[in-house]
């Protein structure tokens, strides 16, 4: 694999990167969620080596990252009008879109179901990546997060490396842009219905959709029937055992805002002063405890509605 960091990722190496797409290798992105795993997203070759190197499922369905709202059209059909509303207030954004297929997300996308995850993300060089494939005739890419399956989703591009670096091929890329501002997956809204419907929470809060849609909608389900969204216990989690507000033990590491005092024995291992700040240490800061060998990570979940409700469901599934 052949690493770019931020600072050199020129026009130059976008055209570069854009190309290695199109010549079906992979290239890992930052988006302002967390790090992606991208293949060109009509290319079946290259998507099945995003599920060899992620040793991810083949059922599982990917999301196609898009560069603009015009693009939808290609890959979904029979868009609800509620959907285009999303679609335009929160694109370029952390929300992603699952509408009915269209006539360019085959079976080995969307894992034979028959609709289709969309984004258009907001990073600059995940949109210019986009863009410059997009240009030279491609059309979407396919990216889940760069992690290997059931670990916690990178947010550098030294996580990705630390996943990833075995599975790799040299003409693989990463482009490094430093930490992912967000730090959470994205918001994901099943679209296919006459309500919109979150399957996973995430940086576009619930609040946030109802205010665009004018309308009240169902709370997130933490478990619904839909094979997606971090279905399985192992998702989004450490090596560390994950505990949630439990009484920690002396050699625990202890994850809390920054209000709450450390107990007794316990290791400090971040002490976010807001909920955004929360959610962009969670992944980095469960990776630092497995650095460190931990065997047990204690965890204060953060209360209140918005970005808070994600951390607390990715800390829910990383609990198990
Ligand atoms: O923020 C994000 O969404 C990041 C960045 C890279 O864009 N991507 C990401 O992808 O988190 P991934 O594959 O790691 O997580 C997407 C989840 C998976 O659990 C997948 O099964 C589900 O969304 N999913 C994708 N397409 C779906 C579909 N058509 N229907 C239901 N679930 C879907
Ligand atoms: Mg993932």
């Amino acid at each position: 694999m052949f690493v770019v960091i931020a600072s050199d990722c020129t026009p130059g190496v976008i055209i570069k990167a854009a190309q290695a797409l199109k010549d079906g290798h992979l290239v890992a992105f930052p988006t302002e969620t967390v790090y992606g795993l991208g293949a060109d997203a009509r290319n079946e070759k290259a998507v099945n080596r995003i599920y060899s190197v992620k040793g991810r499922p083949q059922n599982h369905p990917l999301i196609v990252h898009i560069s603009s709202v015009d693009q939808i059209s290609n890959w979904g059909v029979e868009i609800p009008e509620y959907a285009m509303k999303l679609a335009r207030s929160f694109w370029p954004g952390p929300i992603t879109l699952i509408v009915k297929r269209g006539e360019f997300a085959e079976d080995f996308i969307t894992g034979g179901q028959d609709n289709v995850g969309l984004r258009v993300p907001s990073h600059p060089i995940a949109l210019a990546l986009i863009e410059e494939f997009e240009g030279i005739g491609g059309s979407g890419i396919a990216a889940p997060s760069a992690n290997r399956f059931g670990a916690v989703s990178p947010t550098s591009a030294d996580d990705v490396k630390e996943d990833l670096r075995d599975y790799l091929a040299y003409s693989d890329l990463i482009l490094d842009d430093g930490p992912s501002s967000i730090g959470v997956e994205s918001t994901i809204v099943d679209c296919t219905k006459n309500e919109p419907m979150i399957l996973r929470p995430g940086a576009v809060t619930v609040e946030m959709i109802e205010s665009c849609i004018f309308r009240v909608i169902s709370p997130y389900v933490e478990k619904n029937e839909v094979r997606a969204a971090g279905s399985f216990t192992s998702h989004y989690s450490p090596s560390a055992k994950v505990l949630l507000g439990k009484l920690t033990q002396a050699g625990d590491g202890f994850l809390a805002m920054s209000h709450i005092p450390t107990p007794k024995g316990a290791i400090r291992l971040a002490s976010p002063t807001n909920i955004e700040q929360y959610a962009q240490i969670l992944y980095g800061t469960f990776r630092s405890g497995d650095r460190q060998g931990l065997q047990r990570i204690v965890v204060v979940p953060p209360e209140g509605a918005g970005l808070a409700v994600a951390i607390r469901d990715r800390l829910k599934k990383a609990a198990g």
